[in-house]
């Protein structure tokens, strides 16, 4: 889908569709009251017949609406103007979107960015558009015979701002939101794979993938028997009942100052997630293909930037692993030794996401960090303290928690912070090894995680995301969701706005 913005009246628009907001109950927004001025209020009548209520997710379609220049009219409904939050502004487009689909028109002008968001500016509302309209488009059909993608003629969505001194401001977000959405499709695209097909090699081929398309993406891809020369005991017990290799998948971006440091995205990539020895049990197992998501959300944040191209430096590691049974795999009960040279007991191969996160984390260290963000499906735990809307934070720097709640807020992809409280630390007390890989209770699954990948992270400042509860959907709409994709990319171009304010006074 293409998408542009343009400046102009409603009434001037020689389009193939024109897309009107109606609130509820019947009242023309400020762009629909304009273009019924200039049609002789032909939309008032229609509304005062009673023809749509303005509800949100109604929607009515009009041909040969007299004086018009368009060929038609899409009228939206947007609910009541007070109640116009985040939440609501993205169904409209969602809404406005499927709606447009269901037309023939080839392209579409958009008079929904002037709808009052509580909170929210021009450039918040472009690039949410952008991305409810990807969204709404999205489908996995790849590995079905007979595609279900009905004609779908839209191709190109022409989003409004108020005066030619927006443009600029709307382009910028027409960029962002572009750059976001296709994060987001491949974050969503790797997840929906099946296992079979999404292994660790499969997630390194897409690594040399991407920087092949964004020549600022490096690749780096470290085998089997370079992680056991580098001593990564814990990640590799995780790999050891699998046929499949492990792969720890490095991938540089580099535009910013040479000197300036490095952020590092590390995301959990178990391709498939069986328990291995504490294996699983059979309901749902399906989606733990989806255990691999931290690491898709790694990709689509880094082909985000690199779209962006934004002056930063920033490092995505990913440890591709399948856990599974086998004569080889870990048993409870077996200690190994991290690369940090702790040791851990391992007394559930379950609790795997850690065991290949901590030696990631370590070796992060030696890229001297300005700060290591982890993302991983990591807990049942964590889908039972907060649901299925926020991601699970932690951190060790609270500035760094703050920054990424600002991020969420932003982006309206939020996190919500838990506590990592030296308190939990004793649970994870092992009477053979430093530490055991899961807690002697059952209390704060999530926390405890935490808490493990805590103590291999004192080098640098840290946020882990657990996103066992947003990283796909169960039940009728099961697939991947691409968070946190936006919260990431927003995270990054907030440190570019910030380097650049600082460059700015250095100057001065
Ligand atoms: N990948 C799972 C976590 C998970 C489970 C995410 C269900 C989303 C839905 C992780 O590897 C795991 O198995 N965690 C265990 C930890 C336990 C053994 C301490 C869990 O959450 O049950
Ligand atoms: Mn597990
Ligand atoms: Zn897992």
């Amino acid at each position: 889908m293409e998408f542009t913005v343009k400046s102009g009246n409603p009434e001037k628009q020689r389009t193939a569709c024109l897309v009107l907001g109606v609130y509820e109950s019947r009242r023309l927004t400020l762009a629909a009251e304009q273009f019924d001025a200039a049609c002789g209020g032909a939309l008032g009548a229609l509304l005062r017949r009673g023809d749509l209520e303005g509800k949100p997710g109604q929607s009515l379609l009009l041909f040969n609406v007299p004086e018009a220049l368009c060929e038609r009219v899409l009228l939206v409904g947007c609910g009541r103007e007070r109640d116009l939050d985040d939440r609501r502004f993205r169904q409209i487009l969602h809404h406005a979107a499927t709606a447009l689909d269901d037309t023939g028109a080839t392209e579409a002008v958009v008079y929904l960015s002037d709808l009052a968001v509580k909170g929210r500016d021009l450039r918040w509302k472009i690039r949410q558009a952008v991305e409810a309209v990807e969204e709404s488009r999205y489908r996995f059909d790849l590995l079905k015979s007979k595609k279900d993608a009905p004609r779908r003629p839209l191709r190109k969505i022409i989003l409004s701002v108020p005066g030619r001194r927006e443009l600029p401001e709307g382009e910028q977000a027409v960029r962002e939101g572009v750059a976001i959405a296709a994060g987001v499709k491949i974050a969503k695209d790797l997840g929906n794979l099946p296992p079979n097909i999404c292994t660790p090699t499969y997630l390194a081929e897409q690594a040399h993938a991407l920087a092949r398309e964004f020549p600022a993406l490096r690749v780096a891809v470290l085998e089997e028997a370079e992680l056991e020369q580098l001593g990564m005991g814990a990640l590799l017990a995780v790999t050891r009942g699998s046929a499949q290799p492990a792969k720890l998948i490095r991938l540089d971006y580099g535009r910013g100052p040479e000197k300036q440091k490095p952020y590092v995205l590390a995301g959990k990539g178990v391709t498939f997630d069986t328990g291995g020895i504490s294996l699983k049990g059979g309901e749902g197992m399906d989606e733990m293909k989806f255990d691999m998501c931290g690491a898709a959300s790694v990709l689509g944040a880094l082909r985000a930037c690199a779209e962006l191209q934004l002056p930063l430096n920033v490092i995505g590691l990913i440890p591709a692993v399948e856990n599974m049974p086998g004569s080889r795999a870990t048993r409870p009960g077996d200690i190994v030794t991290s690369l940090s040279g702790q040791t851990v007991e391992i007394l559930n191969t379950d609790a795997e996401g850690r065991l290949i996160l901590c030696d990631t984390l370590t070796y992060a260290e030696r890229d001297d960090p300005a700060a290591v963000i982890d993302i991983a499906t990591l807990t049942g735990a964590c889908i039972v303290a907060l649901g299925r809307h926020p991601h699970g934070l932690f951190s060790n720097h609270p500035p760094l928690a703050h920054a990424l709640q600002a991020a969420g807020h932003a982006a309206a992809d939020r996190v919500w912070e838990l506590p990592l409280w030296e308190d939990y630390q004793e649970g994870l007390d092992s009477n053979f090894a430093d530490m055991a890989n899961i807690a002697s209770h059952k209390d704060g699954g999530a926390i405890m995680a935490a808490c493990f990948l805590s103590r291999f992270t004192k080098k640098f400042h840290w946020a882990h995301l657990d996103i066992a509860g947003t990283a796909w959907k169960t039940g009728k709409a099961k697939g991947a969701t691409g968070r946190p994709v936006p919260l990431l990319t927003q995270y990054l171009l907030d440190r570019a706005a910030e380097n650049e304010r600082e460059d700015g006074r250095a100057a001065h």
